[in-house]
């Protein structure tokens, strides 16, 4: 598997373990955690939609790929959105925190299972290192505009 996924995937692993102890006990809630989770969540997903699916959509055999997954990632933001707004009771928090993620474990399941196998079928291994290298160097950026907080 090429380097790019290898990137994505470890990316998956870390944020369903991230949920996986936010939700152990669902009658306190980390709120700190849950911060962590939704930025991450969404510099993931904003590195996917800046690299990764714009590249794959203009190939016709992964335009729907790139739509459906486009989506989704639009179904999670809504929720990440609510979350991190603070206008929640904790019911409502609970409800959104397993909607989201059964979301993304559905979501990671499909581009780990079905859209990185195929894009990695129809690209050659020239253009997944320039797709990887662009996604490593915008996590080290946002990496580096976190720990100058
Ligand atoms: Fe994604
Ligand atoms: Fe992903």
């Amino acid at each position: 598997m090429h380097a790019a996924f290898k990137l994505l995937i470890q990316e998956h692993k870390e944020a369903k373990k991230d949920f996986a102890i936010l939700l152990e006990n669902k009658d306190e809630f980390d709120t700190k955690l849950i911060d962590k989770i939704c930025n991450e969540l969404t510099r993931h997903m904003d590195m996917e939609e800046r690299y990764l699916y714009p590249v794959i959509a203009k190939k016709k055999a992964l335009k729907e790929e790139a739509e459906e997954a486009t989506l989704e990632h639009d179904a999670a933001r809504k929720l990440i959105k609510e979350l991190q707004g603070g206008k929640l009771d904790h019911v409502e928090r609970k409800v959104k925190l397993e909607m989201l993620q059964l979301d993304i474990e559905h979501h990671v399941e499909e581009e780990e299972t079905e859209v990185f196998p195929k894009i990695e079928e129809h690209f050659s291994k020239e253009q997944l290192d320039a797709i990887h290298d662009d996604m490593k160097s915008f996590k080290e950026q946002a990496q580096l505009t976190i720990s100058k907080r």
